[in-house]
């Protein structure tokens, strides 16, 4: 069932806005005017994303800048090392590790952003 969660006006291009919602905490991006709701929560250490950066469909988690394509909620890369390892990242280090977004179907319709939900 499709819901209105703001209005288009709310959110710039490049611009992301967070909710909660029916149980669900999203991030809604607007990517040159289209929109897309995607996890809020990083795959990683549960990291607000819409206070990350979003640079056309990349989402750059605002903390360890672990990286998402907002149009499927796959992670592109994983967060940064640490420093001290910087040099030397071991590929396999479980803290470098995070998963995919839950992405849900949005539309809008005169002015409004839906957002479809379970
Ligand atoms: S919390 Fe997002 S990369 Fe660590």
């Amino acid at each position: 069932m499709f819901i209105k969660v703001a209005e288009e006006k709310d959110i710039a291009p490049g611009g992301m806005k967070g909710f909660s919602l029916n149980g669900r905490d999203i991030a809604l991006c607007n990517y040159g005017g289209a929109f897309y709701a995607v996890e809020r929560a990083c795959g990683h250490a549960k990291a607000r994303l819409e206070r990350g950066a979003l640079t056309g469909w990349i989402l750059t988690c605002p903390l360890h800048y672990a990286q998402f394509d907002i149009r499927t909620g796959e992670a592109l890369s994983g967060p940064a090392p640490r420093a001290p390892d910087s040099r030397h990242p071991d590929p396999a280090d479980p803290a470098l590790e995070t998963k995919g977004l839950k992405t849900w179907p949005v539309k809008t319709e005169a002015g409004l952003i839906y957002v479809d939900l379970p």
